[in-house]
Protein backbone atom coordinates (compact mmCIF):
# COMPACT_ATOMS: atom_id res chain seq x y z
CA UNK A 1 0.00 0.00 0.00
CA UNK A 2 1.53 3.47 -0.67
CA UNK A 3 2.00 4.81 2.52
CA UNK A 4 1.52 8.47 1.29
CA UNK A 5 -2.23 7.84 0.41
CA UNK A 6 -2.99 6.91 3.88
CA UNK A 7 -1.03 9.88 5.53
CA UNK A 8 -3.13 13.30 4.25
CA UNK A 9 -2.57 16.45 6.15
CA UNK A 10 -6.07 18.27 6.15
CA UNK A 11 -6.74 21.88 5.66
CA UNK A 12 -9.96 21.46 5.05
CA UNK A 13 -12.55 22.86 8.00
CA UNK A 14 -13.81 19.55 9.16
CA UNK A 15 -11.01 16.96 8.44
CA UNK A 16 -12.82 13.74 8.75
CA UNK A 17 -16.07 15.17 7.24
CA UNK A 18 -17.55 14.39 11.35
CA UNK A 19 -19.98 17.94 11.37
CA UNK A 20 -22.93 15.32 10.56
CA UNK A 21 -21.84 12.07 12.87
CA UNK A 22 -24.66 12.46 14.83
CA UNK A 23 -22.67 10.34 17.70
CA UNK A 24 -21.57 13.56 19.46
CA UNK A 25 -22.86 15.51 22.18
CA UNK A 26 -22.23 18.35 24.59
CA UNK A 27 -19.88 16.15 27.22
CA UNK A 28 -17.93 14.84 24.43
CA UNK A 29 -15.79 17.19 22.89
CA UNK A 30 -16.36 17.75 19.41
CA UNK A 31 -14.01 17.00 16.71
CA UNK A 32 -12.83 19.86 15.13
CA UNK A 33 -10.29 21.46 13.75
CA UNK A 34 -7.57 21.99 15.75
CA UNK A 35 -7.42 26.27 16.84
CA UNK A 36 -4.04 26.89 15.81
CA UNK A 37 -4.73 24.45 12.56
CA UNK A 38 -4.07 27.27 10.51
CA UNK A 39 -0.63 28.35 11.75
CA UNK A 40 0.80 25.39 12.99
CA UNK A 41 -0.41 23.04 9.95
CA UNK A 42 2.39 22.46 8.37
CA UNK A 43 4.19 21.39 10.77
CA UNK A 44 1.72 20.19 13.57
CA UNK A 45 -1.35 17.35 11.99
CA UNK A 46 -0.17 14.67 9.96
CA UNK A 47 -2.96 12.23 9.74
CA UNK A 48 -6.92 11.72 9.91
CA UNK A 49 -7.64 14.04 12.83
CA UNK A 50 -9.52 12.03 15.08
CA UNK A 51 -6.86 12.43 17.88
CA UNK A 52 -5.14 16.01 16.97
CA UNK A 53 -8.37 17.00 18.62
CA UNK A 54 -6.97 15.86 22.00
CA UNK A 55 -3.81 17.53 21.87
CA UNK A 56 -2.10 20.78 22.08
CA UNK A 57 -0.33 22.06 18.66
CA UNK A 58 3.05 21.34 20.55
CA UNK A 59 2.14 17.57 19.73
CA UNK A 60 2.21 15.66 16.70
CA UNK A 61 -0.24 13.14 15.69
CA UNK A 62 -0.35 10.53 12.56
CA UNK A 63 -3.37 8.44 12.30
CA UNK A 64 -4.05 5.54 9.60
CA UNK A 65 -7.68 3.79 9.66
CA UNK A 66 -5.56 1.73 7.09
CA UNK A 67 -2.38 -0.46 7.23
CA UNK A 68 0.69 1.05 5.94
CA UNK A 69 3.41 -1.31 4.62
CA UNK A 70 7.33 -0.26 5.36
CA UNK A 71 10.69 -1.95 5.55
CA UNK A 72 11.71 -2.31 9.63
CA UNK A 73 14.90 -1.57 11.43
CA UNK A 74 16.48 -5.18 12.05
CA UNK A 75 15.96 -5.09 15.66
CA UNK A 76 11.98 -4.52 14.85
CA UNK A 77 12.11 -7.35 12.57
CA UNK A 78 13.48 -9.64 15.63
CA UNK A 79 10.75 -8.57 17.96
CA UNK A 80 8.43 -9.39 15.29
CA UNK A 81 9.83 -13.26 15.22
CA UNK A 82 6.85 -15.20 15.63
CA UNK A 83 4.28 -12.59 15.61
CA UNK A 84 1.10 -12.93 13.78
CA UNK A 85 0.31 -10.84 10.92
CA UNK A 86 -1.84 -9.07 12.74
CA UNK A 87 0.29 -7.92 15.24
CA UNK A 88 3.32 -7.62 12.32
CA UNK A 89 0.41 -5.42 10.76
CA UNK A 90 -0.47 -2.94 13.43
CA UNK A 91 3.43 -2.62 14.73
CA UNK A 92 4.72 -1.49 11.24
CA UNK A 93 1.66 0.54 10.54
CA UNK A 94 2.27 2.37 14.04
CA UNK A 95 5.91 2.81 13.49
CA UNK A 96 5.11 4.05 9.97
CA UNK A 97 3.05 6.61 11.69
CA UNK A 98 5.76 7.00 14.08
CA UNK A 99 8.53 7.89 11.84
CA UNK A 100 6.43 10.29 10.10
CA UNK A 101 5.63 12.31 13.23
CA UNK A 102 8.89 12.28 14.72
CA UNK A 103 9.77 13.83 11.13
CA UNK A 104 7.75 16.85 11.66
CA UNK A 105 9.72 17.47 14.57
CA UNK A 106 12.88 16.65 12.02
CA UNK A 107 13.95 13.99 14.60
CA UNK A 108 15.28 11.06 11.69
CA UNK A 109 13.71 7.42 11.63
CA UNK A 110 14.86 5.77 14.71
CA UNK A 111 13.89 1.31 15.91
CA UNK A 112 11.16 1.31 18.19
CA UNK A 113 11.15 -1.82 19.98
CA UNK A 114 9.32 -2.60 22.64
CA UNK A 115 10.79 -2.91 25.84
CA UNK A 116 10.37 -5.87 28.64
CA UNK A 117 7.50 -3.61 30.44
CA UNK A 118 6.32 -3.30 26.68
CA UNK A 119 7.19 0.48 26.75
CA UNK A 120 8.62 1.98 23.77
CA UNK A 121 12.21 3.56 24.15
CA UNK A 122 11.38 6.84 21.97
CA UNK A 123 14.45 9.22 20.35
CA UNK A 124 16.42 11.44 22.65
CA UNK A 125 14.70 14.57 23.40
CA UNK A 126 10.91 13.04 22.48
CA UNK A 127 8.29 11.35 24.15
CA UNK A 128 5.55 9.71 22.65
CA UNK A 129 2.53 7.03 22.39
CA UNK A 130 0.93 4.49 20.07
CA UNK A 131 -2.39 3.13 20.06
CA UNK A 132 -4.19 0.73 17.86
CA UNK A 133 -7.13 -0.94 17.90
CA UNK A 134 -9.48 -3.15 15.17
CA UNK A 135 -9.44 -0.21 12.22
CA UNK A 136 -7.46 2.19 13.36
CA UNK A 137 -3.71 2.68 14.44
CA UNK A 138 -2.77 6.36 15.78
CA UNK A 139 0.47 7.72 17.34
CA UNK A 140 1.30 10.89 19.08
CA UNK A 141 4.90 12.66 19.96
CA UNK A 142 6.26 15.62 21.27
CA UNK A 143 9.35 17.23 22.10
CA UNK A 144 10.32 16.52 25.30
CA UNK A 145 11.38 20.31 26.23
CA UNK A 146 7.38 21.24 25.68
CA UNK A 147 5.88 17.80 26.59
CA UNK A 148 6.53 15.76 29.52
CA UNK A 149 4.59 12.69 28.60
CA UNK A 150 1.70 11.77 26.38
CA UNK A 151 -1.02 9.07 26.27
CA UNK A 152 -3.53 8.06 23.57
CA UNK A 153 -6.07 5.56 23.84
CA UNK A 154 -8.55 4.17 20.58
CA UNK A 155 -11.45 1.57 20.98
CA UNK A 156 -14.42 0.90 18.94
CA UNK A 157 -16.97 2.60 20.33
CA UNK A 158 -19.04 -0.04 21.11
CA UNK A 159 -19.91 -2.05 25.04
CA UNK A 160 -17.51 -3.56 26.81
CA UNK A 161 -17.75 -7.13 27.22
CA UNK A 162 -19.74 -8.37 30.15
CA UNK A 163 -18.06 -7.88 33.30
CA UNK A 164 -15.50 -5.44 32.15
CA UNK A 165 -17.53 -2.44 33.16
CA UNK A 166 -17.23 -3.81 36.80
CA UNK A 167 -13.90 -4.83 36.76
CA UNK A 168 -12.87 -1.21 35.43
CA UNK A 169 -14.73 0.82 37.31
CA UNK A 170 -14.90 2.19 41.32
CA UNK A 171 -18.71 2.49 42.61
CA UNK A 172 -18.28 5.97 42.69
CA UNK A 173 -17.32 5.65 38.96
CA UNK A 174 -20.60 3.75 38.31
CA UNK A 175 -22.77 6.82 39.82
CA UNK A 176 -21.05 8.77 37.69
CA UNK A 177 -21.36 7.21 34.51
CA UNK A 178 -25.39 5.85 34.74
CA UNK A 179 -26.00 9.86 35.08
CA UNK A 180 -23.98 10.52 32.13
CA UNK A 181 -25.99 7.48 30.57
CA UNK A 182 -29.44 9.41 31.18
CA UNK A 183 -28.30 12.49 30.08
CA UNK A 184 -26.23 11.17 27.17
CA UNK A 185 -27.31 7.30 25.61
CA UNK A 186 -26.07 7.57 22.23
CA UNK A 187 -22.64 6.87 24.25
CA UNK A 188 -20.75 3.78 25.57
CA UNK A 189 -19.37 5.48 28.85
CA UNK A 190 -17.51 2.68 30.01
CA UNK A 191 -15.62 2.31 26.61
CA UNK A 192 -14.54 5.80 26.99
CA UNK A 193 -13.91 5.44 30.70
CA UNK A 194 -11.28 2.37 29.77
CA UNK A 195 -9.98 4.61 26.95
CA UNK A 196 -9.29 7.23 29.76
CA UNK A 197 -7.62 5.07 31.85
CA UNK A 198 -5.90 3.49 29.68
CA UNK A 199 -4.32 6.77 28.08
CA UNK A 200 -3.50 8.03 31.91
CA UNK A 201 -1.71 4.48 32.42
CA UNK A 202 0.54 5.10 29.24
CA UNK A 203 0.99 8.94 30.19
CA UNK A 204 1.79 8.27 33.84
CA UNK A 205 4.02 4.81 33.48
CA UNK A 206 7.13 6.48 31.82
CA UNK A 207 6.81 9.11 34.27
CA UNK A 208 5.86 6.64 37.62
CA UNK A 209 7.22 3.58 36.48
CA UNK A 210 4.21 2.81 38.78
CA UNK A 211 1.91 -0.13 36.72
CA UNK A 212 -1.61 1.08 37.78
CA UNK A 213 -5.01 -1.15 38.44
CA UNK A 214 -7.95 0.09 36.63
CA UNK A 215 -9.42 1.00 40.10
CA UNK A 216 -6.26 2.77 40.90
CA UNK A 217 -7.33 5.59 38.68
CA UNK A 218 -11.18 7.65 39.03
CA UNK A 219 -12.35 9.56 36.41
CA UNK A 220 -14.75 12.15 36.09
CA UNK A 221 -15.42 13.24 32.90
CA UNK A 222 -16.40 16.59 32.42
CA UNK A 223 -17.86 18.30 29.34
CA UNK A 224 -14.84 18.93 26.36
CA UNK A 225 -12.19 16.96 29.10
CA UNK A 226 -12.08 14.58 32.12
CA UNK A 227 -9.85 15.16 35.59
CA UNK A 228 -8.43 11.28 36.71
CA UNK A 229 -6.86 11.03 40.33
CA UNK A 230 -4.60 8.07 41.18
CA UNK A 231 -3.73 6.38 43.83
CA UNK A 232 -1.00 8.67 45.16
CA UNK A 233 -3.30 11.80 44.64
CA UNK A 234 -2.10 12.91 41.37
CA UNK A 235 -4.29 14.85 39.17
CA UNK A 236 -3.91 14.19 35.53
CA UNK A 237 -5.78 15.61 33.01
CA UNK A 238 -6.90 14.41 29.50
CA UNK A 239 -9.34 14.76 26.73
CA UNK A 240 -12.10 12.34 25.16
CA UNK A 241 -14.10 11.91 22.16
CA UNK A 242 -16.39 9.85 20.22
CA UNK A 243 -16.40 9.73 16.45
CA UNK A 244 -15.99 7.25 13.42
CA UNK A 245 -17.64 4.41 15.49
CA UNK A 246 -14.68 4.97 17.80
CA UNK A 247 -13.78 6.74 21.18
CA UNK A 248 -10.45 7.67 22.08
CA UNK A 249 -9.47 9.73 25.12
CA UNK A 250 -5.72 11.27 25.50
CA UNK A 251 -3.39 12.37 28.32
CA UNK A 252 -0.79 15.38 27.67
CA UNK A 253 1.29 16.61 30.38
CA UNK A 254 3.36 19.66 29.82
CA UNK A 255 7.04 19.55 30.66
CA UNK A 256 7.67 21.24 34.06
CA UNK A 257 4.49 19.71 35.84
CA UNK A 258 4.34 16.23 37.30
CA UNK A 259 0.71 15.27 36.67
CA UNK A 260 -1.67 17.82 36.25
CA UNK A 261 -2.47 18.89 33.05
CA UNK A 262 -5.39 20.26 31.31
CA UNK A 263 -7.53 22.91 29.42
CA UNK A 264 -7.37 26.32 30.62
C1 LIG B 1 -0.19 -0.80 27.50
C2 LIG B 1 -1.65 -0.96 27.81
C3 LIG B 1 -2.10 0.16 28.74
C4 LIG B 1 -2.46 -0.89 26.50
O1 LIG B 1 -2.06 -1.93 25.62
P1 LIG B 1 -3.07 -2.52 24.54
O2 LIG B 1 -4.23 -3.09 25.24
O3 LIG B 1 -2.32 -3.40 23.61
O4 LIG B 1 -3.60 -1.26 23.81
P2 LIG B 1 -3.04 -0.27 22.69
O5 LIG B 1 -2.94 -0.91 21.37
O6 LIG B 1 -3.90 0.93 22.79
O7 LIG B 1 -1.58 0.19 23.18
C5 LIG B 1 -0.46 -0.57 22.89
C6 LIG B 1 0.74 0.34 22.95
O8 LIG B 1 0.90 0.87 24.27
C7 LIG B 1 2.25 1.19 24.43
N1 LIG B 1 2.65 0.79 25.78
C8 LIG B 1 2.84 -0.45 26.25
N2 LIG B 1 3.22 -0.40 27.53
C9 LIG B 1 3.28 0.89 27.88
C10 LIG B 1 3.61 1.57 29.08
N3 LIG B 1 3.96 0.90 30.18
N4 LIG B 1 3.58 2.90 29.08
C11 LIG B 1 3.23 3.59 27.97
N5 LIG B 1 2.89 3.00 26.79
C12 LIG B 1 2.92 1.66 26.76
C13 LIG B 1 3.05 0.45 23.39
O9 LIG B 1 3.62 1.39 22.50
C14 LIG B 1 2.00 -0.40 22.69
O10 LIG B 1 2.16 -0.48 21.30
P3 LIG B 1 3.33 -1.42 20.65
O11 LIG B 1 3.29 -2.69 21.42
O12 LIG B 1 3.00 -1.52 19.21
O13 LIG B 1 4.61 -0.65 20.92
C15 LIG B 1 -1.97 -2.27 28.50
O14 LIG B 1 -1.76 -3.39 27.73
C16 LIG B 1 -1.23 -2.50 29.79
O15 LIG B 1 -0.02 -2.48 29.91
N6 LIG B 1 -2.03 -2.71 30.81
C17 LIG B 1 -1.58 -2.84 32.15
C18 LIG B 1 -1.94 -1.60 32.91
C19 LIG B 1 -3.38 -1.24 32.77
O16 LIG B 1 -4.03 -1.47 31.78
N7 LIG B 1 -3.92 -0.64 33.82
C20 LIG B 1 -5.28 -0.24 33.76
C21 LIG B 1 -5.44 1.17 33.32
S1 LIG B 1 -5.06 2.26 34.64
Amino acid sequence: MDEASDLTIHLRDDPLGLSGVGLLDPEVRQPRPHPHAEPHLSGTIVGMGLATTLFSPAVVVAESFTEIEMALFADELAYLAGAGAERRAEFTTSRALARRALARLSVPAASLVPGADRRVQWPTGTVGTITHCRGYRGVAVARRELVASVGLDVEPHRPLPDGVDEFITTPGERDHLADLARRHPGIHWPTLLFCAKEAVHKAANPLTGALLEFTDVSVRFEPDRFAATTVDGQLWWGRHTVARDLAAAAVEVPSGETGEVGPP
